[in-house]
């Protein structure tokens, strides 16, 4: 992490030396191809990303930009706070001071029609990040992980943490039947569904046999959905839960959880009945989560949270960099998927990476020997 910041620093640095030459790169930008071999350095690239209070949003926005600067392109990259109007304005500006193409992690898929509507009128191409931008033509091409296979191992790892599966992922014959509660993402972001789609498709068969209950009985991705992902309303949730559910001694045996920011908010909760409440007489329930946040990493290592996934930033910031290249030289970039993605308007062009269930003993070989977090951060549970 420390390399990725130090190089962020650099790429500023650059950028706001290249400023105070005349800010003439993103006005020249139209004319780039009348010099010929098309110098990539008169290029703007506006990279908007959703906010900062998720480490992953900035290892995701430090990674773009230091993949596109060495690509030898000018960045312009924003954070909205989670504020969907500033996220408008922010790529409205984007578009006004000429970049010449956008990435875009949306807040809300839906509600960026008219900036992507300028953009095209603009001529500038789009590259949905992570998030898939819905209810627009002007989406060219779409960089992501599986995400319903997100979901598949979301479950798989509660199932693993429960008993049910054994670590290859066949069933132990454990018949239960366990208590589980679940959540689920935001509803604006596309993502939410396919994570929830695919878990569901893996538990469904388990609380039809009976192995698993939902006693709460909210099994609806309306009831299970966390606006914006936020960590303090799945902890009030789980709160709301733990009263209206488990207070006359009901045992919760497992939590669904599809990001780490809502685990952690899960697991203060839990930890909030003093470890008294019945509900968790024999320990924390099994809990699982996404994106192998270092906060959470550190949890997986204590034993409090069971799992995570981890979708390599890195792989898919150097992807978005691929895509963005192959577009701004005139070429078609590879897709490996050309069905999953259809937002409403039309299929877009995708290319998905993989994801890996993050468990205590994987932590080192998944975590650590790649270089994603440090064995010192993971054992302080902080970025450095
Ligand atoms: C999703 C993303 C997840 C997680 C979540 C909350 O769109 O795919 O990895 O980061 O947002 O930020």
């Amino acid at each position: 992490m420390k390399k990725k910041y130090a190089l962020a620093a650099l790429g500023l640095a650059g950028i706001v030396a290249l400023a105070g030459c005349g800010g003439g790169g993103a006005g020249s930008s139209g004319g780039s191809g009348a010099e010929g071999s098309g110098d990539k350095g008169d290029l703007l690239i506006g990279v908007s990303m959703p906010t900062q209070t998720s480490e992953r949003w900035i290892a995701d926005g430090n990674a773009v930009q230091d993949g596109l600067e060495e690509a030898g392109y000018q960045v312009d990259l924003q954070y909205a706070g989670d504020d969907i109007p500033t996220q408008g304005q922010q790529i409205d500006q984007m578009i006004t001071k000429g970049a010449d193409l956008l990435v875009i992690a949306a807040i809300d898929g839906t509600a960026l029609s008219s900036q992507l509507d300028a953009a095209a009128a603009a001529n500038i191409p789009v590259i949905s990040y992570d998030r898939l931008i819905r209810d627009s033509e002007h989406v060219d091409f779409y960089v992501t992980f599986d995400n319903y296979k997100v979901g598949v191992q979301q479950a798989t790892s509660l199932l693993t943490g429960l008993g049910v599966l054994d670590e290859d992922g066949k069933e132990t014959g454990e018949k239960g039947p366990f208590n589980i509660e679940l959540f689920a993402g935001s509803l604006d972001d596309n993502n939410a569904h396919f994570f929830w789609q695919g878990a569901m498709d893996t538990l469904q068969p388990f609380i039809d046999d009976g192995v698993l209950a939902v006693p709460s009985g909210q099994t609806d991705i309306e009831q299970a959905a966390i606006l914006r992902w936020q960590q303090e309303t799945a902890q009030k949730r789980m709160e709301d839960l733990l009263t209206s559910t488990y207070a006359g001694g009901t045992k919760l045996d497992g939590v669904l959880s599809p990001y780490d920011g809502l685990s952690r908010g899960i697991i203060t909760a839990l930890q909030g009945t003093g470890g008294l409440g019945p509900a968790i007489a024999d320990g924390l329930p099994i809990v699982t989560g996404q994106d192998a946040e270092i906060g959470s990493v550190a949890l997986i290592d204590q034993g409090v949270q069971f799992a995570s996934i981890f979708k390599d930033t890195r792989k898919l910031a150097e992807q978005s960099v691929v895509v963005a290249q192959a577009i701004l030289e005139g070429e078609e970039p590879e897709a490996n998927d050309t069905e999953t993605y259809d937002n409403g308007v039309k299929v877009v062009p995708s290319y998905l990476l993989q994801s890996d269930i993050v468990y205590k003993d994987n932590i080192t070989p998944l975590l650590v020997d790649s270089g994603y977090w440090t064995q010192a951060e993971v054992d302080s549970g902080v970025a450095e």
